[in-house]
C-alpha cells in the first residue's frame, strides 16, 4: 500500500475539481423534489458536468453504468440511478465525483425529499455530525485511526451502525488510491497523517445494524435489515497550512 503524497500545484488542481464537485452537487440538490426520478438526477449530472470541461467519473468506472451515484432510503450506497421517482418522506444520497485536469474530487450528501419525520431528520443530522467529527481530527501528525474512534464514537452514541464493508480512500489522478480511511474503531492506530496526502472520509451511518450486502446488480449496497442508511462525504487536503476540506460548497 503506498500513499500517493501530493504537490502544492496538484492540491491546486484538486481544488478545482473538488470545488466543481461540490457545486455540481449543490445544483443537482435544487432540482430534487417529490416526482423526480434518479435517472433525471443523472441527467442533470452528466450534462452539468460536462458542460463545466469535466467527466463524470462513475461513468463506465469498473463498468458503473451512470454518472452519479444515487442512493434511496435502505440503499446505503453506490444505487444507480433508474426510474424510481422520489417521493415524500424518502432520504437520497447524491455522490457526485467529477475528473477535471486529471484529477477528481469526490462528495456526497443526503438530502430529504419533501416532509420527513423527526427519527428520520436525527438519523441524517447525526450522519452529518460523524463527518464533521472525522474532519475534525484528520489533520498532520494524527493518524487514520484517530478519525474511525471519532466517527464511532458519536454513532455509538445514538446507537446507529457504522457501515465497515465501505470507506473513505484516497484521492487524486486516481479515483480511489490508498489509504483505505475506516469510519469505524479497529483497536489500531493505523498509519500516520502527513502533509500532502489527499483524502476522503465518508460515513455511512445505520439507523439499525450495520450489517450490508450486495444486490444482484453487483454495485447496489442494502441495509440488511431494511432500515434507512444515511451518508455524507468530503474530499480533505492536508496542506502546509493544515486541513482543507475542498469540497465545501454547502
Ligand atoms: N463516489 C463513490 C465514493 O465515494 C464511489 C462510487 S464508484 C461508482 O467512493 F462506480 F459506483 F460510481
Ligand atoms: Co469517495
Ligand atoms: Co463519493
Amino acid at each position: 500500500m503506498s500513499i500517493k503524497i501530493k504537490t502544492e500545484k496538484e492540491i491546486g488542481l484538486m481544488r478545482e475539481s473538488c470545488l466543481l464537485a461540490a457545486e455540481i452537487l449543490a445544483r443537482a440538490e435544487e432540482i430534487v423534489k417529490p416526482g423526480v426520478t434518479t435517472n433525471e438526477i443523472d441527467k442533470f449530472v452528466h450534462d452539468y458536468t460536462v458542460k463545466k470541461g469535466a467527466y463524470p467519473s462513475p461513468l463506465n468506472y469498473h463498468g458503473f453504468p451512470k454518472s452519479v451515484c444515487t442512493s434511496v432510503n435502505n440503499v446505503v450506497c453506490h444505487g444507480i440511478p433508474d426510474k424510481y421517482a422520489l417521493k415524500d418522506g424518502d432520504i437520497l444520497n447524491i455522490d457526485v465525483t467529477c475528473t477535471l485536469h486529471g484529477y477528481h474530487g469526490d462528495t456526497s450528501k443526503t438530502v430529504l425529499i419533501g416532509q420527513a419525520s423527526s427519527k428520520i431528520k436525527k438519523l441524517v443530522d447525526v450522519t452529518y455530525r460523524c463527518l464533521e467529527e472525522g474532519v475534525a481530527v484528520a489533520y498532520p501528525g494524527n493518524y487514520f485511526g484517530d478519525i474511525g474512534v471519532a466517527i464511532q464514537d458519536l454513532a455509538d452514541e445514538h446507537g446507529y451502525g457504522v457501515v465497515r464493508e465501505f470507506c473513505g480512500h484516497g484521492i487524486g489522478r486516481g479515483f480511489h488510491e490508498d489509504p483505505m480511511v475506516l469510519h469505524y474503531r479497529t483497536g489500531s492506530r493505523g498509519q500516520r497523517i502527513t502533509e500532502g496526502m489527499v483524502f476522503t472520509i465518508e460515513p455511512m451511518i445505520n439507523e439499525g445494524s450495520p450489517d450490508v450486502f450486495v444486490a444482484e446488480d453487483g454495485w447496489t449496497v442494502f441495509t440488511r435489515d431494511g432500515k434507512l442508511s444515511a451518508q455524507f462525504e468530503h474530499t480533505v487536503a492536508m496542506t502546509r497550512n493544515g486541513p482543507e476540506v475542498l469540497t465545501k460548497f454547502w
